[in-house]
């Protein structure tokens, strides 16, 4: 880590307006806070030259932070970012040049497995598609035979990633429907075993029994595109394939043709690839398909939430040289 100075009258630039809880709390601290004003993100040179002028960043994910922010912004002491994710940030780079990236999970865990929660049973009911049919007038009586969805009750629940937010999604399927748990995961997550009797599988077995198959990985190397055609090909063709994480994980024309030709069944997106997605998308006109503009960690208390962990985050390190949410724990020598 680099020598940082004790002193306050610290800048921080916040990259968009987001709740004011971030503000005060820096300030009340002692902290000088500038927030970007627009109603979208800055251009990349626009942020570089902002940047410069500070010592601290609170960033967002359209934040582009690459080789080329780090080239001329090296100087910053830390990145507290108002995300969990933080694959707009060159983490590298940034660790190369000692600077902490501070992220904000727990805080929207609830939020964001309440999405995929609520996706997976719009998805299994067709309740995004039926709603829009009722607008087009075409809700003319009861109709014995169409419309008919999934039961999710005992059914599989399959986890790609059992972080924080896949064990909330998997305690919300396990208590509302008694779903059983399996999950792939870089390592095995001993607590989900214990409280879900969550089945550590191969990613292999995890395609092959999930009913549901929810994502709530990382986006790296390791997921980019994975849930691709051939991937899609290894499911069953009645599961549901739920992502809320990012949407980079999954191939959006290989799932359009996986969805076209019954190879699985459903789907339900937080998050898409491109984002924004399209309205004249495919996806959108599906009976079994259910797409949110991103919006898992949208609540009033995950928003503030997220304020307080990314201020907390900067005011921590420069008054204790400690990160309490650190994406680069490597960085840090503890200040005694
Ligand atoms: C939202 O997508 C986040 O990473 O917090």
């Amino acid at each position: 880590m680099k020598a940082v100075p004790l002193c306050m009258s610290k800048k921080v630039l916040i990259t968009r307006i987001i709740p004011p809880l971030a503000q005060e709390l820096l300030m009340k601290a002692g902290f000088e806070v500038s927030v970007w004003p627009g109603a979208g993100p800055m251009t990349q040179p626009d942020l570089i030259e902002r940047a410069k002028q500070v010592n601290a960043l609170i960033s967002l994910g359209a934040d582009k932070l690459d080789k080329t922010f780090f080239s001329q912004c090296g100087h910053l002491d830390i990145i507290a970012q108002f995300a969990v994710g933080f694959d707009n940030i060159d983490v590298g780079e940034a660790t190369r040049l000692g600077i902490p990236i501070g992220n904000t999970p727990d805080v929207l865990s609830d939020a964001t497995a309440d999405v995929a929660f609520g996706l997976m049973i719009a998805v299994s009911r067709k309740m995004f598609y039926l709603h829009k049919t009722i607008q087009q007038g075409a809700w003319k009586q009861f109709e014995p035979l169409k419309n008919l969805g999934q039961e999710l009750t005992g059914k599989t629940l399959g986890i790609f990633g059992m972080g924080r937010i896949g064990q909330v999604m998997a305690q919300r399927c396990m208590g509302a429907y008694s779903m059983k748990v399996i999950y792939h995961n870089r390592s095995r997550n001993a607590e989900a075993e214990q409280q879900f009797n969550a089945r550590y599988v191969s990613f292999d077995e995890l395609l092959r029994e999930s009913d549901v198959l929810s994502v709530h990985s990382v986006l790296s190397a390791e997921t980019k595109g994975l849930f691709n055609k051939e991937v899609f090909k290894r499911m069953k063709p009645t599961s549901i394939f739920i992502n809320t994480s990012r949407g980079g994980v999954h191939n959006e024309v290989d799932l359009i043709e996986a969805l076209q030709q019954g190879t699985i069944w459903g789907a339900g997106l937080d998050v898409t690839n491109p984002e924004p997605m399209k309205s004249d998308n495919p996806l959108l006109l599906m009976p079994t398909v259910a797409v949110l503009p991103h919006i898992g960690s949208a609540t009033v208390e995950a928003r503030n939430g997220m304020a307080r962990v990314a201020a907390e985050n900067i005011i921590a390190f420069y008054q204790r040289g400690h990160v309490p949410y650190c994406v680069n724990p490597g960085v840090l020598v503890e200040r005694k």
